[in-house]
Parts: structure tokens; C-alpha cells; sequence
């Protein structure tokens, strides 16, 4: 007969159907040091109320110890009985310690309160371990910013040609959205800094066991404050995929605009061969793949916190079975960008900006018209019709395919008596640049500043 946690109740073990749809070891074995911690800490609460003699206590730490060096090693695996990584680490403490002692661990704590806690261990480390990812993004951007500190580039509303930027206000945009979802994992930390073990099944227990001495011993802040919430809930898990998600989709964007740098149309930016691909058949090709996964991966992210909020719809308090289902979307999640982010910030570390092309295409499109429109209202012309005037040199040079700074004096003093010659100091992009000088604009001293803010922002997350 298979091995179960329940054999009392039960005539004979569990289907091979039954046992093949309910395992869990293939994918939540990656919980075992923190399902090992767990039992260390629950010895300790059981030794101190008083149900484990100190000779017992002993038996179990060495055996749990003995049993975490052999699942670090490999010497230790799941059989092909065991259902979850739980049942696989009894059997595991009951062979190392013998049924006396390893048979006591279970005392006042359920596989619910334990994978509650668990998951919440995991998480924390790996959001630490993204979070750093994210920051070397970050950091690569940082960096292109400050080597392009005054390059100019077309900015663009609709993907259409709409105003000069500087090429490091843009690559900051980015950089700004990704240290957000750097603080995001934070903030998350904040709630998922709390120990639902001691909850037990469902109701908490009768055996006198301190859950704020578990907690302590597992790093968290607290333990929970309701029982059935710490088994039930897992706001914690969707918390985290959002986060995932919203950290893919962030990268995607950038990823998409890379895609679109590196066309010959555009030819914005050269990818490094290091992070570039050939084509089996053509031998010309580069292709932009790492920012083709990162876009595709998104859509990917997305559906781990789609699949996960699925689950946890309409589900009745207090543990279901289906938040089982609750563990491979957010480890895909973690996987994925784990193997993502590091392929992403070398790509961004390492393209070369096209800076000629970059500079020569900002004016273009007619891309100035905003500011002979805010120039005039600075001469005192309302806005309105400053906004028509604009419109009407636009007009006047599409229809004889000249550009806005080939207009003579007369051109622009029959265009409207309000275009005095003094408006060509804003028909420059230095001239454009520097005048969008408010906080947050792409002024070169603004830009400055917003550099020396995000640095500051990203040392201290
Ligand atoms: N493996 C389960 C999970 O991941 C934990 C076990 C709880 N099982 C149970 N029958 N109460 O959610």
C-alpha cells in the first residue's frame, strides 16, 4: 500500500489515478529547505511547550539537519509515493530519526499552515532576487543615459513624430517604471512579512505552541492574526504575479521599442553580437530575439496572474485543495524573469546608439510647431491662436517641401505680423530642448537632476 499522512480512517491507500492527479512533488520539492526550516522552528515551539523532552529535540534537529544535507546534496528525493513535499520530508525525518521521535514533528501544525508559510518564505527570497535583476536593468539604463546625456531624438506620441527629446529623458521613462516595480516588491514585502504557522488546519491549536516564536525564527515581522485567513488566504501569491506581470510588461515596452530601433527603417541602435541572433538560412540576418522573448514572455507573465486570480475566484473559506494550483503559475513567473532580466540588461548595457541618425532625425516631421506655438504665447498670442498660426506654417512648408526653419522672414511675417525673426531661436532642437526647462522636461539641467534622482532612489532600494 502507498504511504499517506491519513492511514487511520482509511481501508486501503489511494487509487494510482487518484495518487498521479493529486502529486505535487514535481514541482513543490523547490519548497523542501524552507519546508526543513519550518519543522526546526516547530521542534523548538513543541520542545518549549513542553511535548518534546530535550533529548528528543536533539534527536530531531540532528536528523532534520543530517535530512537537509542530503536534499542540498541529491542523496535525498521524492519517491514515487510521496504526494507532496511534505509527505516526502516525513518519510525523509522518519528514516533518519526513526517513527519515535519523527513521528512526534506533526504535533499541532497541518500541511496547511505549512505550505501557507512556506510559499511565503519562497517569495520573499526570490522577490529579493528579482528585485536586484530589475535594478541591473535599471542600472544598464542609467548608464546609456548618461553616456547619451545630450543626444538628442525624435519623441514621439501615436509612434508619429511629436517633439525633441533627449535620448537619455527617454531610456530614463524606462528606468523610472521599472525602479516602481522594484518599490512595488517592497511594499509587498511589507504584507507578506507575516507567519500564518500555528494556524494549523484551519483553527489554530490546543497545544500551547507560540506562533510569534515560529515567526521569529523564520524571519517574519509577526504571525497572523486569524487562523483561517493564514490558510485561506493567498492575496499574498496574485500580489507578487502583478508585480511579475506589471515588471514584464514595463520590459516589454522597452523591448517592442529595441525591436522597432533595430529595422533597418529606424536604425536607431545596433544590438551587440552577444546578444543578437543569425538565421539558419539567411545569412544577413541579426535578429533583435532577447527583445522578442522579452515581449513574448509578457504575455506569458500576464496569464501566470490571469490563471492564478482564476483559481482564487469564489473559493470558499477555509483551505480547498485548488490552492494547490496556486504554486506553478507564480514559479513560472519567478523562473521566467529570472531567466529574462539578466539576457535583457546585457542587451541594453551593450547597444550602440546610432547618435548622427538619433540627432538629424529630432527636427524632422515638423516636430518643432510646438514651439513656434509656445513661443507666440510667450509674445503674448493666445494659445488658440498661436495654435493655428503654428499649423499654418506646417502647411505652408508641406506644400513646398521645406522644413519649418527654411522659412524667410516674410514667409513668416505673411503667415501671421505676430512671427517676428525672433522666433527662430526656438526653430533649433538645442533651442526646443532647453526651453522645456519645468521639472521633469527634457531640458539638459532637468534631465541632470532627474538622473542624480533616480540614482539616488535606486541606491536606496
Ligand atoms: N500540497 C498542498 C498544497 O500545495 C498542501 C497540502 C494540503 N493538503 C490537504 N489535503 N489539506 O496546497
Amino acid at each position: 500500500d502507498r504511504v499517506s499522512l491519513w492511514g487511520g480512517r482509511f481501508a486501503g491507500g489511494p487509487a494510482d489515478a487518484l495518487a498521479a492527479l493529486s502529486k505535487s512533488t514535481h514541482f513543490d520539492w523547490r519548497l523542501a529547505p524552507y519546508d526543513i526550516a519550518g519543522s526546526r522552528a516547530h521542534a523548538r515551539v513543541l520542545h518549549r511547550a513542553g511535548l518534546l523532552d530535550d533529548s528528543t529535540l536533539e534527536g530531531m534537529l540532528d536528523a532534520l539537519a543530517r535530512l537537509l544535507a542530503d536534499v542540498e546534496s541529491g542523496a535525498f528525493v521524492p519517491a514515487e509515493d510521496d504526494e507532496d513535499v511534505h509527505t516526502a520530508l516525513e518519510r525523509g525525518l522518519i528514516e533518519r530519526a526513526g517513527a519515535d521521535v519523527g513521528g512526534r514533528l506533526r504535533a499541532g501544525r497541518s500541511r496547511n499552515d505549512q505550505i501557507a508559510t512556506l510559499f511565503r518564505m519562497y517569495l520573499r527570497d526570490h522577490a529579493r532576487s528579482v528585485a536586484t535583476l530589475v535594478l541591473d536593468v535599471v542600472d544598464a539604463l542609467v548608464h546609456q543615459s548618461q553616456r547619451h546625456l545630450t543626444v538628442p531624438m525624435p519623441g514621439r506620441t501615436h509612434l508619429q513624430h511629436a517633439q525633441p527629446v533627449l535620448l537619455s529623458h527617454h531610456l530614463l521613462a524606462h528606468a523610472w517604471a521599472l525602479l516602481r516595480d522594484v518599490q512595488r516588491l517592497q511594499d509587498w514585502d511589507a504584507r507578506a512579512n507575516v507567519s500564518p504557522y500555528g494556524s494549523g488546519a484551519l483553527a489554530g491549536s490546543s497545544l500551547g505552541l507560540d506562533p510569534e516564536a515560529v515567526a521569529a525564527d523564520l524571519g517574519f515581522a509577526t504571525s497572523v492574526e486569524n487562523s483561517i485567513d493564514g490558510t485561506a488566504s493567498r492575496d499574498f501569491v496574485a500580489e507578487f504575479a502583478f508585480v511579475a506581470a506589471m515588471t514584464a510588461v514595463d520590459v516589454s515596452r522597452l523591448a517592442e521599442e529595441v525591436v522597432l530601433w533595430a529595422t533597418k527603417e529606424f536604425s536607431f541602435v545596433t544590438l551587440d553580437d552577444a546578444y543578437s541572433t543569425g538565421s539558419s538560412i539567411m545569412p544577413q540576418k541579426k535578429n533583435p530575439d532577447v527583445a522578442e522573448l522579452a515581449r513574448g514572455k509578457a504575455g506569458r507573465l500576464v496569464g501566470d496572474l490571469a490563471g492564478l486570480l482564476t483559481t482564487l475566484k469564489s473559493l470558499p473559506l477555509a483551505y480547498n485543495r485548488d490552492l494547490q494550483e496556486d504554486k506553478e503559475p507564480v514559479f513560472d513567473a519567478v523562473d521566467t524573469l529570472e531567466v529574462l532580466l539578466p539576457a535583457f540588461a546585457g542587451m541594453v548595457a551593450t547597444m550602440e546608439f546610432n547618435t548622427h541618425r538619433l540627432a538629424s532625425l529630432a527636427p524632422q516631421g515638423f516636430s518643432l510647431a510646438t514651439d513656434i506655438a509656445e513661443w507666440l504665447v510667450r509674445e503674448g498670442v493666445p494659445f488658440r491662436v498661436a495654435h493655428e498660426v503654428a499649423g499654418a506654417c506646417v502647411r505652408a512648408c508641406e506644400q513646398r517641401g521645406i522644413e519649418l526653419w527654411d522659412l524667410t522672414d516674410d514667409d513668416l511675417t505673411a503667415i501671421s505680423p505676430h512671427l517676428t525673426p525672433g522666433v527662430r531661436e526656438v526653430l533649433s532642437v538645442e533651442g526646443s530642448l532647453a526651453s522645456r526647462s519645468s521639472k521633469g522636461g527634457t531640458a539638459p539641467d532637468r534631465v541632470r537632476e532627474q538622473l542624480a534622482a533616480l540614482t539616488g532612489a535606486a541606491a536606496t532600494a
